[in-house]
C-alpha cells in the first residue's frame, strides 16, 4: 500500500480504481490525523478544476481528486457517450501541479502536490447497475427534494438526482474533511451543501463544502467548462454571449430596475449579439434556454415587482443557459452580499 506519511513530496500521484484500495489508504491517513481535501470531477480538467485543486492543496494535508464520468446525471438524450475522457492527460496535469505552503511545525516552505486520484469504473460505483432512463433504474438513489426542479433542474429534471447520488457515494468512499466545487454550477454546489447538512454527513460537514468563484477566459470572460471543447471556431467566437447577457441584467439590477426589466436587458443583449453574429457571417445557431432570477436560499423564482429594499438583504442567483449549436453552456452571477456562500 502506498504510504501517506510524506504527503508533501509524493514521488507520483497514487491512482486508485477500486474502493477497497482507496479505503486502506484513507484509513492510514485517518490514523495519521491528516486532513483530506477533495475535488470531485468528471475529468477533461481545465483551469477551473485546477483552481479548486489549488484551494484544496493550500488548506489540507492531502488532496484527492476524483475523475468519474457519472452516467446517472446524463439524461438518455444527453452527451454521455461523447463526454471528453482524457485520463492520461488529466493525470499529467495534476502531476505537474504544486503549491508552496508553510510547514506547520518548522514553518519552512514546502511544496504540496495532489496525493491521490480516485478513478473508479462504472461497475465499482454502481454495483446494482445503472441505466440513464430513471424509470428503469434499480438500486439506491439520493434526492434533495424541493431544490432540484428550478433553474437547471427545469431543463434537466433528472440531473441533480444523478449528482447527489454519485457525490454521496464519492463522499462515502473518499471521506473528505473539505470538498471544493465551482460557482459555475452554483445550484449543484448549494444542493450538495444541503445534502451534507440534511443527511448529517461528517465527511465533509456541510460548512466544509466550499464554493469557489468561476474561472473565466481572460479575453472574453467565458466560464471555463469541459464542454467548451465541443464549440466550433465560430461557436467559440460567440460563446461569451451568456455572461454578457447576465452582466447586462446585473447592471440593470444595480440601477434598481425591476426584475422584468433586468431579464429583458439580458434577452435584448442575446438578440443584439445574435444579429451581429449573423451579419458577421458566422455559421452558428444560438438558442437561449433560460435567464432567471432565484432566491439563493429557497431557489424560488423572484416574483413580480419585488420591493427592492427587501431584496438588499438577500442573495439572488441570476443564472442562465444558452445553446451554441448543440453545446449547452451555463453561467451565473450572484447579486447581493454572497460572502457567506462563496469561499
Ligand atoms: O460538476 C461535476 O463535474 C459533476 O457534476 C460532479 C460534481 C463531479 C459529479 O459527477
Amino acid at each position: 500500500m502506498p504510504s501517506v506519511s510524506n504527503p508533501n513530496l509524493p514521488l507520483s500521484i497514487i491512482r486508485f480504481s477500486t474502493i477497497s484500495a482507496y479505503r486502506a489508504w484513507r484509513h492510514e491517513a485517518l490514523l495519521d490525523g491528516k486532513t483530506v481535501g477533495f475535488v470531485p470531477t468528471m475529468g477533461a480538467l481545465h483551469e477551473g478544476h485546477i483552481s479548486l485543486v489549488k484551494r484544496s492543496l493550500v488548506a489540507n494535508d492531502l488532496t484527492v481528486v476524483s475523475i468519474f464520468v457519472n452516467p446517472a446525471q446524463f439524461a438518455p438524450h444527453e452527451d454521455l457517450a461523447t463526454y471528453p475522457r482524457t485520463l492520461p492527460r488529466d493525470m499529467e496535469l495534476l502531476k505537474d501541479l504544486k503549491v508552496d505552503v508553510a510547514d506547520q511545525t518548522s514553518g519552512d516552505r514546502v511544496k504540496r502536490r495532489v496525493a491521490a486520484v480516485f478513478a473508479p469504473t462504472v461497475v465499482e460505483m454502481y454495483p446494482s447497475g445503472i441505466v440513464q432512463n430513471i424509470a428503469e433504474q434499480k438500486g439506491a438513489f439520493v434526492e434533495v427534494k424541493g431544490f432540484g426542479h428550478q433553474m437547471e433542474g427545469k431543463s434537466r429534471p433528472t440531473f441533480f438526482r444523478g449528482v447527489t447520488t454519485v457525490v454521496t457515494k464519492l463522499f462515502n468512499v473518499v471521506q473528505p474533511t473539505h470538498a471544493y466545487f465551482g460557482q459555475k454550477d452554483i445550484q449543484q454546489a448549494l444542493i450538495l451543501k444541503r445534502l451534507c447538512r440534511d443527511l448529517l454527513f461528517g465527511y465533509p460537514e456541510h460548512q466544509n463544502v466550499h464554493i469557489i468563484p468561476t474561472e473565466r477566459d481572460s479575453t472574453d470572460e467565458l466560464a471555463l467548462s469541459s464542454r467548451n471543447q465541443y464549440l466550433t471556431v465560430d461557436g467559440r467566437k460567440v460563446a461569451s454571449i451568456l455572461i454578457e447577457a447576465l452582466k447586462a441584467a446585473a447592471k440593470a439590477w444595480t440601477e434598481s430596475r425591476s426584475k422584468a426589466e433586468c431579464i429583458e436587458e439580458a434577452y435584448r443583449t442575446v438578440e443584439r449579439k445574435e444579429a451581429k453574429a449573423k451579419s458577421d457571417g458566422l455559421q452558428v445557431v444560438i438558442k437561449l434556454d433560460y435567464i432567471e432570477m432565484n432566491d439563493a436560499e429557497s431557489f424560488d423564482v423572484l416574483e413580480g415587482e419585488v420591493q427592492r429594499d427587501e431584496e438588499e438583504s438577500r442573495v439572488v442567483i441570476l443564472s442562465g443557459a444558452l445553446y451554441i449549436d448543440k453545446t449547452r453552456l451555463i453561467d451565473n452571477i450572484l447579486l447581493g452580499n454572497a460572502s457567506h456562500i462563496i469561499g
